[in-house]
């Protein structure tokens, strides 16, 4: 029997960098900050390090969901999840140089959280309100990491002025890929936008603990009601102003026969 192949006429591409490389050479003795700074930062910094951490639970329960999803759904996830990975080991070493806890011992303390999805389940019903989760937390993060490029340019180092860079460039990537599938697979659900965003809007500012989710996980002051008003503004406005790269209504699929 021919294997149906899908031809996919948009591939998500992956951020080509390494944490690991971009870190190999500094040390803790580098860095420059108060003690004080460090102290303070501490709890933002492990939530950075653990939301990075969880894409790695998410991929499971979106690849766990049984939907099917579209090819350019999948490419995102793959290029999405290995750079949330190469986030997570960025985090977890700077996370290692601030404080001198060894990086097996962070990971250890990662592993021993259990995510629940049963806070976003509403979310896993199909691609297109898990695009509208992913985009939403996506350009959230891209708007904190932006606020945290500063502070990162004042520790001394080079690297780390290189990777708060390279980490926004791929948070925004992130987020208009979502888009990108949001209006190439899904235009004709467009109208449920502002609806579906009301209700991701509140649970984020409802609930009061996070569940290793990956998504929803705005504690903290960087995440104000107003910024994460503006995320939704954002999505709403910037989704109508991506080109339509595909022009097949769904639910037809790109697919030919492989030879
Ligand atoms: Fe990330
Ligand atoms: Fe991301």
């Amino acid at each position: 029997m021919n294997a149906v192949r899908e031809e996919l006429l948009w591939n998500s591409e992956v951020g080509d960098w390494s944490s690991s490389e971009l870190f190999a050479r500094v040390r803790p003795e580098d860095i420059i900050m108060p003690e004080q700074d460090k102290r303070d930062y501490e709890p933002i910094l492990w939530n950075d390090l653990c939301s990075e951490f969880d894409a790695q639970y998410m991929n499971t329960w979106i690849r766990r969901s049984g939907l099917t999803l579209s090819g350019e759904f999948h490419s995102f996830v793959e290029a999405w999840s290995r750079d949330e990975y190469n986030h997570y080991l960025g985090f977890r070493r700077i996370y290692s140089l601030f404080y001198g806890e060894s990086e097996a011992a962070i990971t250890e303390r990662l592993e021993a959280r259990k995510p629940d999805f049963r806070v976003i389940d509403d979310f896993g019903r199909d691609e297109f309100l898990l695009c509208a989760v992913l985009a939403y937390d996506e350009i959230a993060t891209t708007r904190s990491y932006i606020d945290d490029t500063e502070f990162y340019g004042s520790l001394g180092p080079s690297a780390f002025r290189d990777w708060v860079r390279w980490l926004v460039a791929d948070e925004a990537r992130h987020f208009m890929n979502l888009l990108r599938v949001m209006q190439g697979r899904h235009a004709h659900r467009l109208a449920e936008l502002p609806a579906v965003l009301d209700r991701i809007l509140e649970i984020d500012l409802t609930k009061d603990s996070y569940e290793a989710t990956f998504v929803l996980d705005h504690h903290g002051p960087q995440f104000s009601e107003k910024m994460l008003k503006g995320c939704v503004e954002t999505i709403l406005s910037s989704v109508q102003k991506v080109p339509r790269v595909f022009h097949q209504p769904e639910p037809v699929r790109l697919g030919i026969r492989a030879r």
